[in-house]
């Protein structure tokens, strides 16, 4: 694919794809680390005289227009972080819209209306694409957060418009997850956590092939444990899935992976509950009570495991972490990797989140952007963004 210093931009039109899918609580955005992240990209497109069209989704308006998810606070917000105007436009198509692109002096910006609030966006519907393509000269991807969709404005759209490259949040996406996964130095350790092996399967079966030591934590190291005969109380367990969890050991052990469970466990009633019943060993989980954050020990088992790694990616917390009283474990992990001297990537939403608590973000070589997209560049899986700008560039 091309990227934007192979493309001559000067004074052009650029439809640039961005993620601005930020969290809102009463209209407020509540974290906007996306729209910043897109910000090296537009600043660059407006320093080459280039005007720029700015298209987004915000969450999931299913195809009709909800005024509540509109990306106007997004105008608002980009508007201070860049210290000039920002045109909200009233839609994403049609003739109005066109004609205040076409009008677009070089350095002026506008952010289209939610794209989702037109059906064609997640049908990757050709005709939507074309009327969204009309809005620029040259298209842009600077969304690795949807990389994973095939939707009209990360795939079609690249059929109707004479050029397209890669932004630079997408290659920077790129070239790090590319690194870790095609050419790592080694040790390689993976790290996984969050809740639910099931939507882990893939991933931890990919990375398998790749990385000599793997670290299972979170609600989903449960089903691990259980599958091995330690009974795990009334912690979240996938009993469905307790055969594919053995399959996992046998594969890591098969492969020469070292693969890492929690040793200790803080416990508690609930995951909401204020206060935790204390620390005990895997082997001796009440009955009663649930596996909610990884105990001292287990940090210091992971530490070690890591201590020389040259590359670590992690997903996944440690914990029900959303809850101070049991986010130490995650936050305890988080330091030790900020820590070591290695090559850290960081990516999916929870992750991301625990990063910014722990106020480490500075601390790793890369915070990925993406969710699923991450998730499904881990897997091993092609991203329909990469091959669509792909196919364009032939
Ligand atoms: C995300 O937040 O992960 C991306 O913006 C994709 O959003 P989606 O899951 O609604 O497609």
């Amino acid at each position: 694919m091309l990227f934007l210093d192979q493309v001559d931009i000067q004074g052009k039109r650029i439809i640039m794809r961005v993620d601005y899918n930020v969290p809102l609580k009463d209209g407020a955005i509540t974290d906007d680390n996306r729209i910043r992240a897109s910000l090296p990209t537009i600043n660059y497109l407006l320093e080459k005289g280039a005007s720029v069209v700015l298209c987004s989704h915000l969450g999931k308006p299913k195809g009709k227009k909800r005024p509540e998810l509109s990306l106007k606070p997004v105008a608002e917000r980009l508007k201070e972080l860049l210290n000039r105007d920002v045109i909200m436009a009233p839609d994403c198509i049609g003739e109005e819209v066109l004609n205040l692109a076409q009008n677009l002096k070089p350095g002026q910006i506008m952010l289209l209306e939610n794209l989702r609030f037109h059906p064609g966006e997640q049908k990757n519907d050709p005709e939507f694409a074309r009327e969204l393509a009309r809005m620029g000269e040259i298209y842009v991807n600077d969304a690795f957060g949807v990389a994973h969709r095939e939707h009209a404005s990360v795939v079609e759209v690249t059929k109707y418009v004479p050029k397209c490259c890669a932004g630079l949040l997408l290659e920077r996406e790129w070239k790090y997850l590319r690194k870790a996964l095609k050419n790592p130095e080694r040790p390689f350790v993976a790290v996984s956590g969050g809740a639910k092996v099931s939507s882990k399967l893939g991933i931890l079966n990919s990375l398998l092939d790749k990385v000599d030591r793997l670290i299972i934590g979170g609600a989903m190291a449960n089903t691990f444990l259980q599958a091995q005969g330690v009974a795990m109380g009334r912690s979240l367990v996938e009993k469905d899935l307790i055969s594919e969890a053995q399959k996992i050991l046998v594969t890591a052990r098969e492969k020469g992976v070292s693969l890492y469970l929690p040793v200790d466990f803080i416990t508690g009633t609930s995951p909401d509950g204020e206060l935790a019943s204390g620390v005990c060993p895997y082997q001796d989980i009440p009955q009663e009570e649930m596996a909610l954050d990884i105990g001292p020990a287990t940090h210091t088992l992971f530490a070690e495991v890591l201590r020389d790694a040259r590359t670590v990616v992690w997903n996944g917390p440690m914990g029900a972490f959303e809850n101070s009283t049991f986010a130490q474990g995650s936050l305890n992990l988080a330091e030790s990797i900020a820590h070591l001297d290695a090559l850290t990537i960081v990516g999916g939403g929870d992750t991301d989140a625990l990063i910014h608590k722990a106020g480490l973000t500075e601390k790793f070589s890369f915070i990925s952007t993406g969710g699923g997209s991450f998730l499904q560049f881990l897997e091993g899986r092609e991203l329909p963004a990469f091959k669509a700008l792909e196919e364009c560039k032939q």
